[in-house]
């Protein structure tokens, strides 16, 4: 009797960790220096000259560097700060936990970002900042956003989540942001299973930043212990701080990963020309280069054509032919905390939420894995 091999099912992501992650994981556990501590500066040492920027500050999550980031740009209740709907909730939420209201902007379709022109007309007197994110790794264009709210003394906070490896007018994505946040969650290509990076320009903001991410303490627990008297080495609390730290175990796999970053964007800029070729002719739009800069195709999504089947019964048939897609970007305001929030209409941002889709792209997909997908695409296309 025989009987048809079944495939095994296609993921969205995995992440490209190896035996070098565990072993540099290892070592930090064998070392008995767990928490924040020398590996935990040595990735922020390296984080910052792989951007060519003068501070970085790790944390937990990329919504805890966002957090801290709005804390930094002075933004508190009774301010405004405008932001894409179209983003993982977590762009939002930093603005809902500083006590400010997240003001919803519409995006370019094309890119899934805000622009110049979709963030001037949010713009109030109580506009403290703008939190520009290169969604899905794709860079936003930061000198436009930022020259339209310059003259109201606004500041653009660059969500960089999914950006590590993108690259905005020659420079890595979020190198020239006031300050920027970055996540190293295993949807994106570093990661360091959970955890984040703030950086900025200013020495004294950074400062304040690794005060904030370590309960306000004005010597850090891994300085205090590294000193020779650090029994008296007394710390003060001077404000309200949190505990938003990156531990050493993380950092040692972030320090391998950020090694691996170039050949990681590098496979996936291959892929995502490979599936261009692969869909020709399906009318399907896949994301692409913005002018300005280059995308890491952190999130590699599909715009089906007018006429296709609607997104849940495509994702339904690429279920059934074993191939896991993902609905496209979320969008905040559709969701109950921001319900009805959203000042102007939405018409991007709703059109990308409802009907775009996120195939499978990662470093080890294969060649034959990702034919597959475009064959199930195709054929759930009809
Ligand atoms: C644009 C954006 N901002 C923030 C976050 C939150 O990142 P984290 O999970 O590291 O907190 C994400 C996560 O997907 C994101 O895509």
């Amino acid at each position: 009797m025989s009987s048809t091999p079944v495939l095994p099912n296609i993921p969205v992501m995995v992440p490209w960790l190896g035996e070098e992650e565990a072993e540099a994981a290892a070592e930090a556990v064998r070392s008995g220096w767990v928490a924040q501590g020398p590996r935990v500066a040595a990735f922020e040492r390296a984080f910052a000259e792989y951007l060519g920027v003068e501070h970085a500050v790790a944390v937990s999550s990329c919504t805890t560097a966002l957090h801290l980031a709005l804390i930094g740009a002075g933004v508190g209740p009774g301010d405004e700060v405008v932001v894409p709907s179209l983003s993982f909730i977590a762009t939002a939420n930093a603005v809902t936990y500083v006590g400010a209201v997240p003001v919803f902007a519409d995006v370019d379709p094309a890119t899934g970002n805000l622009t110049a022109a979709t963030v001037e007309p949010l713009l109030t007197g109580r506009t403290r900042a703008v939190i520009a994110v290169d969604q899905g790794g794709v860079p936003v264009d930061l000198d436009a956003v930022r020259a339209a709210v310059a003259p109201r003394g606004v500041t653009v906070v660059e969500d960089a989540a999914c950006g590590a490896g993108s690259v905005y007018r020659g420079r890595p994505v979020g190198a020239g942001a006031d300050l920027a946040a970055y996540s190293f969650h295993p949807r994106k290509l570093l990661t360091t299973g959970e955890g984040g990076m703030v950086t900025c320009r200013d020495g004294e903001l950074a400062a304040r930043l690794r005060r904030l991410r370590e309960h306000g303490m004005s010597v850090s627990a891994a300085d205090r212990h590294a000193s020779a008297g650090g029994a008296n080495l007394l710390e003060t609390y001077d404000e309200i701080g949190f505990n938003h730290r990156m531990t050493d175990i993380q950092a040692a796999v972030g320090l391998v990963q950020l090694r691996k970053l170039p050949a990681m964007v590098a496979r996936r800029r291959e892929l995502a020309d490979r599936y261009r070729e692969l869909l020709a002719g399906t009318g399907l739009r896949l994301v692409a280069d913005p002018e300005h800069g280059t995308t890491n195709y952190q999130s590699c999504w599909v715009l089906p054509p007018d006429g296709a089947p609607d997104r849940a019964e495509l994702l339904a048939r690429l279920a059934g032919a074993g191939v896991s897609a993902r609905r496209g970007i979320m969008a905040a305001h559709l969701e109950a905390p921001y319900k009805g929030s959203a000042r102007v209409p939405l018409p991007a941002t709703e059109l990308l939420t409802r009907r775009s889709l996120i195939l499978p792209l990662f470093h080890a997909l294969t060649e034959e894995q990702q034919d597959r997908v475009a064959a199930a695409l195709r054929a759930a296309l009809g």
